[in-house]
C-alpha cells in the first residue's frame, strides 16, 4: 500500500510540475506578445513588470542574523566538508543558520531597514581611473543589497577626472548618488588626523613603497567609519544584513591557511581590534599585509585561532570564495555548480568541460547563455571573489558577462534581482 501511495504521489507531483511549467511558459509568451503589440496595450502592469524568477530567494527576516556555530559546523572543517556541501547547506537551510538576534543586555538588535535608521555601510577602494571592473562591484551592490538601508562609500585615489558624467560606465549609477553610493576622495592626512591611534604613521606611509595601499585603507576607513570593506574584485551576491549585524567582527580564511583574507572585512567603528591592527602595523613599517594581521591581534607568540577569533572571526572560505580550495588543489575532486575548475573559468566565454554536471558539453550545441543564469551561480554564497583578473576582458558569454548583463537589465528595469525585486521609474 505504501508503494502505491508513493507512485500516486509521484504522478501527482509530475502533473503539478507540468501545470506550473505550462503556466510559466504561457506567462513568458504572453509577456512577449504584449510587448510586441504596442497599440493594443490594455494592461499596463504586464509590460512594466519583468517576469518572476522561479528560484529567487526571500530577503532575510528582519532582526535575523547568522549563527556562527551552525555555519562553522557545516562549512568550517575544510578537510572533511566539500565546498559543494557547504553551499548546499547555505542555499537550502537558512532556517537552520538564520537565528533571531539573541537579546543580550547592552547589545542593540539590528535596526529596521528604512531611511530613518543608519544604513549598512559598505566601503570599496580604487586607485586610478575608474574601469568596468570597479563599476561591476558597484552594480553588484545595487543588485543585491536592500537599498532602503544600504550605502556604499567608493574611496578613490589618484583620480584625475571627477566629472563622472563623462564616464559612460559611471553615468547610469549617478542617480543612486549620494543616497546609496557616495564617492569619496582618499586623503591620507585627513583620515589619519582623526585619532591618535595613528600617531607615527607619516614615518613609513610615504617611504615604504611596498605598502599595498588598499590593505591599509580598509583598516583605516573601517576604524573611522565602521562598516564592511569589500575589495573591488568581489561581487556582493546575497543580502549581507545577517552577517553585518551578527554580533562579531569578521573576515574570512585565506584558502586552507590559518590566515585572514581581508577582501571581505567587517569591523565596528573605533573597535579595539582595528586599533590593535593599526598600532601593530605602524610599528611594523605600515605593513597591513593580510598575513600579518593575526600577529597584531595576539599578545603572545603561540596564539591560537580561538583567541584571534574572539577579536576578528575567521569565517570559512566557502561563504565568499567558492572556487579557491579547488583552484589550490585542496579540494580537487569538488563538483561545484557551475562546475568551474579555476578562477579564470568565470571569465571564459566557452563552456567548461562538465560545467553543468549531466550535460555532455561535446554534444551541447547551444549557446553558453542558454545554461548560464546568474541565480544559479554558486547558489548559497554571500559574495564571489574573482581574484585580481584585472586585465581580462569581460566577455558577454562568460559567467562574469552573464552577471554583468543581469545587473544592467536590472538597473534598466528589465529584470528582477535574486529577491524578485525590480526597479521602476
Ligand atoms: C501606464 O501607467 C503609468 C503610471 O502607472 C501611466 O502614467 C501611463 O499613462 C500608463 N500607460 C498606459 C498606456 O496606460
Ligand atoms: C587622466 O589619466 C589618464 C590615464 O592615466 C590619462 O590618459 C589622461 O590624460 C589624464 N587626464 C588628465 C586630465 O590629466
Ligand atoms: C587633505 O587633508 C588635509 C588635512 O585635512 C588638508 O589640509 C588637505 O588640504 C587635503 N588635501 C586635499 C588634496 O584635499
Ligand atoms: C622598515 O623599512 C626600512 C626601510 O624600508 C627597513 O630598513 C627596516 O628594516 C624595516 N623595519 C622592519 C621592522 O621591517
Ligand atoms: C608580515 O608579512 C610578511 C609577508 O608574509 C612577512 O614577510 C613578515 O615577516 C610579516 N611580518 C610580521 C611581523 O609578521
Amino acid at each position: 500500500m505504501s508503494i502505491l501511495s508513493v507512485k500516486v504521489t509521484k504522478k501527482l507531483v509530475f502533473i503539478i510540475i507540468l501545470i506550473i511549467c505550462l503556466f510559466y511558459f504561457t506567462y513568458i509568451y504572453l509577456n512577449i506578445n504584449v510587448e510586441n503589440t504596442d497599440d493594443k496595450i490594455s494592461d499596463n502592469e504586464s509590460i512594466a513588470t519583468p517576469p518572476l524568477l522561479l528560484n529567487g530567494r526571500k530577503r532575510p527576516k528582519q532582526g535575523y542574523v547568522v549563527s556562527v556555530v551552525r555555519i562553522e559546523k557545516n562549512c568550517g572543517d575544510i578537510k572533511n566538508i566539500m565546498i559543494e556541501n557547504c553551499l548546499k547547506y547555505l542555499d537550502e537551510n537558512e532556517d537552520d543558520y538564520m537565528i533571531s538576534f539573541p537579546t543580550t543586555a547592552g547589545v542593540s538588535p539590528p535596526p529596521p531597514c528604512d531611511r530613518d535608521h543608519s544604513p549598512m555601510l559598505f566601503h570599496v577602494f580604487w586607485k586610478g581611473q575608474i574601469t568596468d571592473k570597479l563599476v561591476l562591484m558597484m552594480k553588484s551592490f545595487l543588485y543585491s543589497q536592500p537599498l532602503e538601508c544600504s550605502t556604499l562609500y567608493v574611496w578613490l585615489d589618484d583620480i584625475n577626472d571627477t566629472n563622472f558624467n563623462d564616464n559612460e560606465q559611471i553615468r547610469p549609477l549617478l542617480k543612486y548618488s549620494p543616497t546609496n553610493i557616495e564617492f569619496k576622495i582618499w586623503n591620507a592626512s585627513e583620515q589619519f588626523s582623526s585619532s591618535d591611534v595613528y600617531a607615527g604613521w607619516q614615518k613609513h606611509y610615504y617611504s615604504t613603497r611596498s605598502v599595498k595601499l588598499s590593505d591599509l585603507v580598509r583598516f583605516v576607513v573601517l576604524h573611522n567609519y565602521g562598516g564592511i570593506y569589500i575589495d573591488a574584485d568581489v561581487l556582493l551576491v546575497r543580502d549581507m544584513r545577517p552577517l553585518y549585524y551578527a554580533n562579531f567582527e569578521f573576515s574570512y580564511r585565506w584558502s586552507y591557511l590559518n590566515e585572514y583574507n581581508t577582501a571581505v572585512l567587517r569591523l565596528w567603528k573605533e573597535s579595539s581590534s582595528s586599533e590593535m591592527v593599526i598600532r601593530g602595523a605602524i610599528k611594523n613599517n605600515m605593513s597591513f599585509h593580510p598575513f600579518n594581521i593575526s600577529k597584531y591581534l595576539s599578545t603572545h607568540e603561540n596564539f591560537i585561532l580561538q583567541e584571534t577569533n574572539k577579536l576578528i572571526y575567521m569565517l570559512p572560505p566557502g561563504l565568499f570564495d567558492p572556487l579557491w580550495l579547488k583552484q589550490d588543489s585542496k579540494q580537487s575532486s569538488s563538483v561545484l555548480s557551475p562546475n568551474l575548475r579555476k578562477l579564470t573559468d568565470a571569465f571564459d566565454p566557452n563552456i567548461i568541460p562538465d560545467e553543468i554536471p549531466g550535460i555532455d558539453h561535446s554534444k551541447f550545441d547551444g549557446s553558453p547563455l542558454d545554461i548560464r543564469k546568474i541565480e544559479n551561480f554558486f547558489r548559497g554564497i554571500f559574495t564571489y571573489h574573482w581574484h585580481n583578473q584585472w586585465d581580462v576582458k569581460i566577455h558577454r558569454k562568460s559567467w562574469i558577462g552573464v552577471i554583468q548583463t543581469a545587473y544592467d537589465n536590472f538597473l534598466s528595469g528589465k529584470r528582477r534581482n535574486l529577491y524578485n525585486e525590480y526597479i521602476f521609474e
